[in-house]
Order: C-alpha cells, then structure tokens, then sequence
C-alpha cells in the first residue's frame, strides 16, 4: 500500500511544462506534435502508472443509497494529455481556485494558459508563480479567444459582470467550464444566459484552492463533484470527468448544476463556515460573561474542537470521538445534541429557503460587484482578527509545542 503509494506520486511529479497560447485553430495544427510529445511521455510514465490501476468508476453504497464514483486511475496523466491534446484551456480568474487549479493543470503537462485583468492582484500573483505575459498569461478577452476550453474561474459576482463581453466569444465547438453552479442556475439574476450549441460543465473541488494544490502536491487528491448543464457533442459527462482529475481530484461525485449550487451555498453559511463561527461566538461569549478567562473560553471552545476532536471525527465518526471521550463527557454531549439540533433546524431550513429562492445570490452579487469590495471584506476581516475570542486564539496558538 505505502509502497504503491509512492510510486503513484513519484508519477505525478510535476514536469513544471510552461505552455504557450494557441488559437483553436493553431490547436488542431499542432495535433501532430503534441501526439509525438505525448508519446514520448506516455513510454515514460506508463509503466508507473499501470502499477497502479487498481480503482477506476465504482458503486459505492452510501449508508443504503447506491452511487457512482469516479476515480482518477481511469485517467493516467499519458491519457490526460492524448485526451486534451488538440486544447487550449483557458483558465479564466486567478483566486484560490484559479491557483491551484491552473498550476495542477500545468504540472500535469497540459496547455493551460491564464486570463485576468492586466496588472490586478491576480496578474502579480500570477507572474509570481512562473506563468508568463504573451506566453501563458493574457488578458481575459485574449485568453478566451485563444481558448478551446472556458474554464470560467472568475469571482462569481465578475462571471455575471463580464458576462457580455465573453458571450460573443464562446462559438460552436468552444466548451464553457465553471466551479460552481452559481452563474447558469440563477441566470434570472446573473444574467448569464449560455448560448445552446456549447457544452456546459462542472467541476466543483470540495475545499479551497489552497488544498487543491497542496493535496495534489503531496500526491493525493481532494474531492470533487462534477456535472454537466448542456451536452451538444455528446462528450461532455467524460471531458468533465477528465478535466476532473487534471486539476488534481481524487474521487468524483455526479451532481447537477442546481444540487450543486445549493448544498455549496447553504454548507458555507453553515456547519463549514458562518454556522461554526456563530456557534463559537455564543459559546465564548456565555464563558467570558460567567467569569471565565479567555484562554480557558478558547481553549474550551476553539482549541479543543480543533486540535483534538474534530481531526477524531474526521478520521473515523463521530461515534468513535464520542468513544475516545470521559463518560461523562459523553453523556452530556449525547443528551445536549437533540437540543442544539432542534434549536438550529429550523435556522437551517430558513438557510436553505434563503439559496433556492435566489436571496443568497442577490446578496453575493450586489455586494462582490462593488469596485471597493476588497476593501470592504478586509475591513471587515480586521474586525474578527480583532475580537476577543481570536486575539486570543492567536496568543493560544504561540504556546503549541510546534510553534515554541
Ligand atoms: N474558493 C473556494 O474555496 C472555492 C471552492 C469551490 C469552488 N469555487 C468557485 O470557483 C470560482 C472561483 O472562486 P475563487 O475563490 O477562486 O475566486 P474569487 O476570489 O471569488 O475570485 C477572484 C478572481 O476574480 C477576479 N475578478 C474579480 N472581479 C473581477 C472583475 N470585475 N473583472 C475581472 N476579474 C475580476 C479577480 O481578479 P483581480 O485580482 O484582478 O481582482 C480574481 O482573479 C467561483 O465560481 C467559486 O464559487 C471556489
């Protein structure tokens, strides 16, 4: 197992391929290098990899319910570069996402190139990490046109902005890409309204970008979920898949547009992200009121959760967490959860009312299309850097073995 382990991440070492733009058009001319590169490769790496093709598409029961799952063994790099050997990818945006996805798409030896404002955030971080003015980094109306492939990484609020300068340009034979089901499934509000005769598809990593890249460089994947909105060729479902495990997925769940963006929209607002920060704000704030210290507030609350029993249930369920605690723990922990959940369904319900009905969007867009929206956020990043609870938690993190 280790040993097979190895030998796959030694395959995915990256080749660091600088590629260069190419129009569609200039993409079919260089059919023929690109196949002869590709060889050469795949006599390389082959071997390596067919060591370990041992997974490939299953069905897997998820407590009673039956799905399919899609693994990247069925797409070893050399099958990666023969399949997408006549493409541009033109990856648009260069946020988290854009980051790892772009770079995990060069490692991987295929012609990717970049599209972002001219001298914006993105584009000085872009040329900090070796992509190239003229070569592999363009303007965003450039790169489009020089794209086989749309991958449309854009801040979902500029996807809807820019929206009428890059429809023109996504002709017959173009496929359009997205991360997120955001812009086509609210088209009432984004606007953004797909010409018919595209494919239309999905990937959506379950993590930030930053994961995205760091698991592919430790040689593992993060999970994903993948679909497809349009299918004009008939080859969409498997460039999805494809395109999948070339930003650097491990396993592949199939969703739609919609069930996608509403459980990525209700789940950041929740358990992942503003539901756990509410939760620790109340708990600290109780602790603080009845006299208690913020280190013991923090710890009792942040540092314990993070440090110790979360990674519990990440690595084997909650049951086995609640195994690994007291007794006394234990009880109390089982008794009080029917409590919180009965008191926070009905937040959640009012949550996901709040996506399906469009609220949620309306609100996103109307505040990231600010000009200052940056400003704004790290304004407001400030104030929680500077709340109790986290000044804190940062004094509590000096005092950890690792950081001493
Ligand atoms: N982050 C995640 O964890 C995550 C996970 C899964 C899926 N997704 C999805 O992936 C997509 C990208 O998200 P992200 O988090 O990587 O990026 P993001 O931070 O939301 O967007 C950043 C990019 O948008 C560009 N941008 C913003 N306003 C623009 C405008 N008016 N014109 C042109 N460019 C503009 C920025 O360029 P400048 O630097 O020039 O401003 C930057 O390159 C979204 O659909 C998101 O929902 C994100």
């Amino acid at each position: 197992m280790a040993s097979a382990t190895r030998v796959f991440t030694r395959a995915l070492r990256p080749l660091a391929r600088q590629a260069g733009g190419a129009t569609p058009r200039a993409a079919a001319q260089r059919t023929f290098v690109s196949a002869v590169a590709a060889s050469k490769r795949a006599v390389v790496a082959a071997p390596k990899f067919a060591a370990v093709q041992t997974r490939g598409v299953k069905t897997i029961d998820f407590a009673g319910v039956p799905e399919t799952v899609y693994e990247r063994s069925d797409w070893p790099r050399e099958k990666l570069l023969e399949y997408f050997k006549n493409d541009t990818l033109a990856l648009i945006g260069y946020g988290s996402q854009g980051h790892g996805q772009g770079l995990n798409l060069r490692d991987n030896g295929l012609n990717v190139i970049i599209g972002v404002r001219r001298n914006g955030a993105s584009w000085k971080e872009a040329i900090e990490d070796g992509w190239v003015p003229g070569k592999n980094l363009f303007e965003v109306d450039d790169a489009i046109s020089r794209g086989t492939i749309v991958m449309n990484l854009l801040s979902d609020a500029a996807q809807s902005e820019t929206w009428p300068a890059i429809k023109p340009q996504l002709v017959k034979g173009k496929t359009l890409y997205f991360s997120h089901g955001f812009s086509p499934v609210f088209k009432d509000l984004t606007k953004v309204d797909i010409p018919e005769d595209i494919d239309v598809i999905l990937c959506a990593p379950k993590g930030s970008g930053r994961t995205v890249r760091s698991l592919f460089k430790a040689g593992k994947g993060i999970n994903g979920s993948f679909a497809v909105w349009q299918d004009v060729t008939g080859q969409a479902k498997e460039k999805a898949i494809a395109l999948g495990v070339a930003i650097g997925t491990g396993y592949l769940y199939e969703t739609t547009f919609e069930k996608e963006v509403y459980s990525d929209l209700y789940g950041e607002r929740g358990c992942l992200m503003g539901g756990i920060h509410g939760m620790f704000l109340a708990q600290y704030e109780v602790l603080r009121e009845r006299g208690h210290s913020p280190s013991e507030a923090f710890n009792e609350t942040v540092e314990e959760a993070t440090q110790s029993l979360y990674p519990l249930i990440g690595a084997n369920g909650m049951d086995w967490m609640y195994a690994a605690c007291s007794t006394t723990a234990r009880r109390g922990a089982i008794d009080w959860s029917d409590k919180f959940k009965a008191a926070l369904k009905p937040v959640f319900n009012d949550l996901y009312n709040s996506v399906k009905e469009g609220t949620e969007t309306k609100r996103s867009l109307e505040y990231n299309s600010q000009p200052d929206y940056r400003e704004k956020y790290e304004k407001e990043l400030e104030e929680i850097r500077n709340l109790e609870i986290w000044r804190a938690g940062k004094a509590v993190r000096s005092l950890r073995p690792e950081n001493n």
